[in-house]
């Protein structure tokens, strides 16, 4: 059963995301417990936590420096930074604020474009790059258009040239289904994060709910990440327990971003990873690798 009380709009795939994530319960396990350990690894990079940025774009308007002070945040958190839709130069400039960064390249139609902004983020020393597969589509089915460029859906085949065209891991956002995450595999992809992108689709399924038999799915073949409302170090505890190596905070962080830049940033992602750790030390789990999925319950 799921915690319905805030659903305000049933099309909206955010109200059920919370309300999913809000329906998981936890036991506790103290004996022979620990304080933990929230370090992970992710592409050969050790990190101090599995909380990551999610992939933004058009900061500006909310505190000077936009992306390049997210980053700044990021890597005095010692977390993974991801950067959204933006240019050659951004990159740069994000780069140099966290260079433990991963890329990700809209679904342009100009398969040239994508090709050279995948070849510019190796050059610039991204760690991966990928693509937001969701972002292909509008509100009436017909190709999207972002800032004048329209957007393309991608074909298997194409997938697997662009993983081809880089030597970083390729990671593809927006996975959703089973259906797509074999496909990524199938492709060579290194990593998916299972998301609907705060409500691309009505009545998305919550990653949550999907994640585990995805994760089953895919098998150690590709790393699984996960995003939507994934807000507090307990919601991430959540995703971990139920398979994901890592997650992306997205809206969730835009407040004390816009309030305080980097230090917001950094102190809202060490809050949630003070909330990770204490839900592994109250659930005897002393690394992230130990994380039981068992110590959830669900409402009946
Ligand atoms: C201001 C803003 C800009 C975003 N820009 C991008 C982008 O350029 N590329 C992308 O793949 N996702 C983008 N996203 C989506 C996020 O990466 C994330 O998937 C989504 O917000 C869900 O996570 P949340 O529920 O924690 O916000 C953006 C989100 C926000 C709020």
């Amino acid at each position: 059963m799921i915690y319905t009380n805030k659903i305000e709009n049933p099309a909206d795939a955010n109200g059920w995301t919370r309300a999913y994530l809000d329906s998981i319960l936890v036991e506790m396990r103290l004996l022979d417990s620990c304080v933990p350990d929230t370090s992970c690894t992710i592409f050969g990079r050790k990190f101090a936590t599995p909380v990551m940025t999610a992939a933004f774009s058009h900061l500006d308007r909310m505190h000077e420096g936009g992306m390049i002070t997210m980053a700044q945040g990021a890597a005095e958190a010692h977390a993974l930074n991801w950067a959204g839709m933006g240019s050659a130069e951004e990159l740069e400039g994000i780069l140099g604020a966290c260079p433990e960064t991963i890329k990700i390249i809209k679904p342009y139609m100009d398969r040239d474009l994508v090709r050279e902004k995948l070849q510019h983020a190796y050059k610039a020393g991204a760690i991966a790059v990928g693509m937001d597969i969701d972002h292909s589509f509008n509100r009436k089915g017909q190709h999207d258009v972002v800032l004048g460029m329209e957007m393309a859906p991608v074909s298997l085949d194409e997938l697997k040239s662009f993983v081809a065209e880089t030597p970083l891991p390729f990671v593809v956002k927006g996975v959703l289904s089973v259906q797509d995450a074999l496909k990524c595999r199938e492709a060579g992809v290194s990593g998916i994060l299972v998301s609907h992108h705060h409500g691309m689709i009505p009545y998305g399924v919550p990653p949550l709910m999907i994640l585990p038999e995805i994760a089953k799915a895919v098998g150690a073949d590709m790393d699984v990440f996960v995003d939507c409302h994934i807000d507090t170090g307990a919601d991430t505890f959540k995703a971990l327990a139920l398979g994901a190596k890592a997650v992306c905070v997205g809206r969730a962080v835009l407040d004390d971003f816009g309030k305080n830049g980097a230090e917001g940033v950094r102190a809202y992602i060490n809050a949630m990873t003070d909330g990770l750790r204490e839900m592994m030390a109250k659930t005897g789990a002393a690394d992230l690798a130990s994380i039981d999925p068992g110590v959830l319950h669900t409402l009946v």
